[in-house]
Formats: structure tokens, sequence, C-alpha cells
């Protein structure tokens, strides 16, 4: 099969609490990609159990976590006719392909990971193997396809150059039988990271020294896509800023975490940039800015989550779209399993 030029993946974990910096930084981007680009876009359950139970729920909630994650993307406005939406584990090919890449990638390579010196905390005997290889699936999911591009936050990028990494190593190892079956120079494309905008690490609303998650304990810290008016308008009022009004310009947002966070949030949700939210907003007080950007929070996010709140009524209708998309994907996935095979030398 030929080499897509055009191809964008990515995907979001369901461990629940979806929020404001999971929308801009990543969801906002795969809708607009939709329009340029034929868009792969995945709710990555397999690397949601790399953790324990408690960050994703176990057993009673993958369910309900994953249909969550798929009303998002279809609240947003990825069309599911137009794009493949689907759930990781339905795609047997993602672990088949992480295993030849546990293979390719050194141990170095993910000793040096952040996310995974984060979240395995101090005590990594205790990490699951699976944490440790998380970055050899999430390569798995983007090369699978073949994808060139992959839109998400900031936190990604080390993720994205690993997944550089596997393939240019791929490509060099197998050179040869790469360029005998006659797929030319190069199987696997250095896939481009998209992480743009003034939302590509949106910081928590108690603490701007710390990324809006999941998993932080205060609800308070985060917006989340399935809160209403009421608590999208109470939490930015809470939100910690320091005394200052907002400065004149762009500069005079360093050092002031709290504020860079609130301005690079309005800016995002209303499509322009930084210096334009300071070209209206410079030298006015929080209590002019917060509730302004209060009322535009809950204008662009409260049809997303009247939408997901529907859809949570109609689950058969959210598996209908994964299982559709499940198969569109195996068929692109199962094409690039066998020419794998065949670069590599299993007999099939
Ligand atoms: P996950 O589920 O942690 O996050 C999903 C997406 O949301 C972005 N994001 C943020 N962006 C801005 N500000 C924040 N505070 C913030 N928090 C999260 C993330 O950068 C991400 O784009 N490893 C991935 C999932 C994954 C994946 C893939 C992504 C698995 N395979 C293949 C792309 C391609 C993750 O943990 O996302």
């Amino acid at each position: 099969m030929a080499q897509p030029s055009n191809r964008v993946f990515s995907g979001i974990q369901p461990t629940g609490n979806l929020h404001l910096g999971n929308y801009l930084g990543a969801i906002k981007k795969f809708v607009a990609m939709q329009h340029s680009h034929e868009c792969i876009y995945c709710v990555v359950d397999l690397h949601a159990i790399t953790q324990p139970f408690s960050v994703w729920g176990g057993p009673e909630k993958l369910a309900d976590h994953t249909r969550e994650v798929t009303a998002a993307y279809l609240a947003s406005g990825i069309d599911p006719e137009k794009n493949i939406i689907f759930n990781q584990s339905q795609v047997v090919e993602h672990a088949e392909l992480a295993w030849l890449f546990n293979c390719v990638a050194r141990m170095g390579w993910l000793s040096r990971m952040t996310q995974f010196k984060e979240k395995a905390g101090k005590d990594r005997e205790k990490a699951s193997v699976g944490l440790f290889a998380y970055p050899t699936l999430m390569a798995a999911d983007i090369l699978l396809y073949r994808a060139t591009h992959v839109p998400v936050g900031d936190d990604q990028k080390q993720h994205l150059e690993l997944t550089r990494d596997v393939a240019a190593k791929f490509n060099n190892d197998f050179a040869e039988a790469i360029a005998q079956k006659g797929h030319g120079e190069a199987y696997f494309p250095m896939t481009e990271p998209i992480i743009e905008g003034p939302a590509t690490r949106v910081m928590s609303l108690r603490d701007g020294s710390k990324k809006m998650s999941k998993s932080d304990p205060s609800d308070l810290s985060r917006i989340s896509l399935t809160d209403d008016a009421d608590a999208i308008a109470k939490k930015i009022r809470k939100a910690k800023t320091d005394p200052a009004p907002l400065p004149e310009t762009l500069d005079g947002l360093k050092e002031r975490p709290e504020a860079d966070n609130l301005v690079g949030i309005y800016a995002a949700l209303a499509e322009c940039s930084k210096e334009d939210v300071i070209a209206d907003y410079g030298g006015k007080e929080f209590s002019e800015f917060k509730p302004a950007l209060a009322e535009l929070a809950v204008e662009k996010l409260s049809a997303i989550s009247d939408e997901m709140r529907r859809l949570s009524d109609d689950p058969a209708s959210v598996d209908a779209v994964l299982h559709k998309g499940a198969e569109r994907a195996r068929a692109i996935a199962s094409q690039t399993m066998s020419e794998v095979k065949d670069i590599i030398g299993f007999l099939r």
C-alpha cells in the first residue's frame, strides 16, 4: 500500500474527567483537521490500563469512560462518516505492532521518558511493564496507519520524538528488505507532531505551575467537559490569580502563570491570539476579565456538554460508531501488519 501523504492519527485515554486541556490541546484540533486531512481518532483503552485501577476506574468504569471520550469526539463535531473513530482494543494489530516495536526501541530510550518517571512516581519497581512500554504502543498506534501528522498537547512531545526514533530505526535496520519488497527507502514516515496555538499546555485553575489534569484531586482545578454553565462560571470565578490587573503587553505575562493561563484559554476559545486578548483586556482587572471568560467558555462548551449528556443516554449509538470505526481501522491495520511481517521475514 502506498504511503499516505496526509493522514492524521491521535488518541485520548478513557480515564474519566475529560477536561478543558484535553479539549483545547487535542479535540478542538481534531475537529479542525478533519476538513483538510484523512483522520483517525482513537480511544486508547489499552493505554488506560497501564495504570492502577484507581486511575481508570477498573472494569466497572472502562466502558463508560470509553463512551465518554467517544461522545466528546462526536459532540465536538468530528464526523464519524468522514473520519474513523474507534477504540484501540478492538483492533488487535495495535498490540501486535507494539510487540515488534518493543524489539526495535531500546531500554535507554524508554528510561528517559519523563511521563513514565512522573506516573511511576518514587516506587518504579511497582509500575506495570505496560507503563514502561507505553510509548512503543503509542508509536504502534500512529505508525500502524503510517500517519503523517499527530495533533497533541505539549506533554506528548517526547513520545512523538520517540515515535520518530522507532520509525527511523526500523527503516534503517530493515532497509534492505524494505527496498526489496518495493517500499522504497523508508516504510514508516517521520510523523510530524502538531503542537500549536495558545493552549498547548493548559494549567490548573488552582495552581499555574501545574498542568490541568484528570487526576488532580481538586475538582476546582479543571473545567470538565461535562460541567454545566454554573459549574464553569464558578470555577473561573474561583480561579487563582494575582492582585495586579492584566498587563498591557504580552511580555507582562511572564512570571504571572495564572494570568498567562487564563489569557491562553480565552485566546484558544475565541480562536484569536494572546496578543489580541491583551489588546482588548490589557490594564483591566480580573473582576472584569473573569466574567467575560466565563461567558465565552459557557458559550463554547455548553453545546458540547449538552450533546455529551444526550449521548450518554444512548450508549448503543456510541457503540455502533466504535464498531464501524474499528472495522474501517482494521482494514488499514491488517494491510500494514502483513507488509511489516513480510519485511521482517515472518512466514505467513
Ligand atoms: P491523554 O489522554 O493524557 O490526553 C489526551 C490529549 O490531551 C492533551 N492534554 C492537554 N493539552 C493541553 N493542556 C493540558 N493540560 C492537557 N492535558 C492533556 C494531551 O497532550 C493529549 O493530546 N499518550 C496520549 C494518548 C495517546 C496518543 C496516541 C496520542 C495514545 N496513543 C497516539 C496521539 C497519538 C495521552 O496520554 O493522552
